[in-house]
């Protein structure tokens, strides 16, 4: 579906650093422990900016953006 932004994001390689969610807090959610548990979601394409601004932001490289 190309109306859909596909992200994932790897909860066996996040390490809890949080600045997905400090970079893009509308599309990233951490829990107390600052770790992203979101796992594989699908955003509005209006999102990509600030969801590859996250992504970028990740020092474990976590996230991705995979292709159905
Ligand atoms: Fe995890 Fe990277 Fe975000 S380590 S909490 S996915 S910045």
């Amino acid at each position: 579906d190309t109306d859909t932004l596909r992200i994932k994001v790897d909860g066996g390689v996040c390490m809890g650093h949080a600045m997905c969610n400090a970079l893009a807090p509308e599309v990233y959610e951490v829990d107390d422990a600052g770790f992203n548990r979101m796992g594989e979601f699908e955003l509005d394409p209006a999102g990509r900016g600030a969801a590859e601004r996250g992504a970028s932001a990740c020092p474990e490289r976590a996230i991705s953006f995979p292709r159905s």
